[in-house]
């Protein structure tokens, strides 16, 4: 009864840490394609490819529902995926919706029409490719009318955490608010949508400044899930085992996961 949880590198490890808090008795497999992230700047016919061969490999491990705990391939991929690609008994979720829904005051799953919303001035910071997929805006103009969103595209970001090189990704973040800043001086509401950000979330809220409600999606992804599997149970699928899977070094890998989660991970070769 295993759930795989896919992601370019490191990022899906904060939606990973979420799940296992959430639902203790399910074994997640994660996948991280270290060897490709990241995947930010990436074309949109890559990012498919590569996710689909993840998502392959996580169901050849008996997960027969496939979460993307990464925005740029659900922003790049998913809707592809499901429309072309995922056969009629598996499932493949992104990590949009939740957090939208979250945003939107919504009931997981409500899909009634849009309506106005308390929330007017959203920041949001992701990769260059899902900036550009505008996927984040589309999720929310089905389910809210009148929100200004302000798209920071943090290149580099994602490149310094895989590296391991904390002080560069910090000083990045701090640079990308103020961009953001200087376009949207005060946002109500900053989205993090990136599951890599979460693992600098004190430097974006410090950067951004009181009064700035910060959403990451972990526990939304986890919430959203434990609702998703009570209405269709059948979508655990039969894998077993628990375990973290990566087509980079698995030593090197284990070490960064290590260093950004504070505590000891390891990483297997795919
Ligand atoms: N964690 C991925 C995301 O949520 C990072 C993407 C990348 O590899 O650039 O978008």
């Amino acid at each position: 009864m295993a759930v795989g949880v896919f992601d370019s590198g490191l990022g899906g490890l904060t939606v990973h840490q979420a799940l296992v808090r959430r639902l203790p008795d399910v074994p997640f497999v994660y996948y991280g394609d270290n060897a490709h992230a990241p995947y930010g700047t990436r074309t949109a016919d890559d990012i498919f490819a590569l996710t689909c061969a993840g998502v392959e490999r996580l169901w050849a491990e008996g997960c027969d529902l496939v979460i993307l705990a990464c925005n740029t391939a659900s922003a790049a991929a998913l809707r592809r995926m499901q429309e072309t690609w995922v056969p009629a008994d598996k499932r493949v979720l992104g990590v949009f919706v939740p957090l939208i829904e979250a945003l939107t005051e919504r009931q997981w799953g409500d899909n009634s029409p849009p309506r106005e919303v308390d929330v007017k001035h959203v920041a949001l910071f992701a990769t260059p490719a899902t900036v550009s997929s505008r996927a984040f805006q589309r999720e929310l103009a089905f389910r809210a009318i009148g929100v200004d969103v302000e798209a920071q595209p943090c290149g580099g970001v994602v490149d310094a955490i895989e590296a391991g090189d904390e002080m560069l990704a910090e000083a990045l973040v701090r640079s990308h608010v103020e961009a953001l800043k200087r376009r949207m001086p005060h946002p109500q509401a900053a989205i993090l949508g990136c599951t890599h950000y979460p693992l600098l979330e004190k430097v974006f809220a410090e950067a951004l400044g009181p009064g700035v409600k910060v959403y990451s999606q972990a526990n939304l992804v986890a919430e959203s899930l434990a609702d998703y599997l009570t209405r269709r149970p059948g979508f655990v699928g039969p894998g077993r085992e628990a375990k973290f899977l990566t087509t980079g070094d698995a030593r090197a890998v284990s070490d960064r996961a290590t260093q950004f989660l504070r505590q000891r991970i390891t990483f297997e070769a795919a």
